[in-house]
């Protein structure tokens, strides 16, 4: 088990899901430990950041691992469609850089937008992980404008899935799996 038990299990459904001819999407690249994991399972990543320090650091490690089937792209998640035709699914691990400017975060709006661009594009059998932080004061608006967003999901077309720990205090991060199981209407 690693050191953060969410994250051990977000990864933990990424193995169970995704097989090595799917075409994946992590839309928060930050310092590149999730597209690195990603890239493990699938035949092809691309991810995104708005960070430049992104971008430098996670070139910089899939250089020294040698990895070539991964794609980065200095763009917002919400234009992922402008870039990628398919994929099976996306990843989202919100909030800031760790280690990283606190004040460049993702955000409830385009999230939001994203996701909703995201969904009817999906394969059936396709999902979206996201990764939630509720311990600073923009992760909790978007926590709370996401779940409002899914509750109103067409619900024989997309279940979700929350996986959370709840009797922890500080705030720990949780988990929604967006599964698409059937064609939308
Ligand atoms: C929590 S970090 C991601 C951690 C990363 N998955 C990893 O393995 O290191 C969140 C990242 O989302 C990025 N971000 C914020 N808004 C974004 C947007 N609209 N589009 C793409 N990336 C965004 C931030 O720059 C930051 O690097």
């Amino acid at each position: 088990m690693k050191k953060n038990l969410i994250l051990d299990y977000a990864h933990t459904l990424l193995k169970a899901n995704i097989s090595k001819i799917d075409i994946v999407v992590d839309a928060t690249m930050g310092n590149g430990f999730d597209t690195i994991f990603l890239s493990s399972l699938c035949n092809k990543v691309y991810t995104f950041d708005i960070q430049e320090k992104a971008i430098e650091e996670t070139s910089r490690k899939i250089k020294e691992l040698k990895i070539n089937h991964v794609e980065l792209i200095f763009d917002s998640h919400e234009n992922i469609n402008n870039h990628v035709l398919n994929y099976k699914a996306v990843i989202f691990n919100l909030g800031y850089l760790p280690n990283g400017d606190k004040s460049i975060t993702t955000h409830a709006l385009s999230t939001i937008s994203s996701i909703s661009s995201i969904l009817p594009k999906l394969p059936v059998g396709g999902f979206i992980q996201l990764v939630i932080y509720t311990g600073h004061d923009e992760g909790k608006k978007e926590s709370i404008a996401i779940q409002s967003y899914l509750n109103h999901l067409e619900t024989d077309t997309y279940k979700v899935v929350k996986i959370e720990l709840p009797f922890q205090d500080n705030y720990p991060p949780y988990i929604l799996m967006i599964h698409k199981v059937k064609d939308e209407n």
